[in-house]
């Protein structure tokens, strides 16, 4: 398969966010490791973070066009109030799987809403940088589904 794992905003802060919540390794960390696990199953993956609403729009539907067969998505804050990333997602026919680091369901209020997750085919949330392995394992049982 060809996969994009995306990352929203504050992602690239990985490492020296938040550490109690976010844990200690870098976003790259976290890319060579989805880059190891992709390359073991015989994916090809690209890596995209932005701070930017619009950018994730752009990229989401240059996704699209590339005919990229999944998504790893984590939109971040973005997840909880962006009716554009959901739209954008919606708009693709591209099978996005939404992930958290965090127990998203466990913290503050205002993030047990996703907005982004009713267009998506899954979310994953609490089980750290693993978040994003399963989510390809999930894609992978997903494609395997509809053939
Ligand atoms: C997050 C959870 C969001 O609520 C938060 O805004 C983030 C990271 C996570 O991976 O746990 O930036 O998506």
């Amino acid at each position: 398969m060809k996969l994009l794992i995306l990352n929203g905003p504050n992602l690239n802060f990985l490492g020296i966010r938040e550490p109690d919540i976010y844990g200690t390794q870098t976003l790259a960390d976290i890319e060579n490791h989805i880059q190891q696990y992709a390359d073991e199953r015989g994916h090809s993956c690209e890596f995209f973070q932005s701070n930017s609403e619009g950018t994730l729009v752009d990229r989401l539907q240059q996704a699209h066009l590339d005919k990229v067969d999944g998504i790893i998505f984590n939109p971040a804050a973005y997840t909880h109030y962006s009716y554009a990333i959901h739209d954008a997602v919606k708009a693709i026919a591209v099978p996005t799987v939404e992930v958290h680091l965090s127990a998203i369901h466990a913290r503050e209020s205002f993030r047990k809403e996703s907005v982004v997750a009713p267009a998506c085919i899954g979310q994953i949330s609490g089980f750290g940088a693993t978040g994003y392995t399963l989510g390809i394992h999930a894609l992978e049982e997903h494609q395997r589904r509809l053939t």
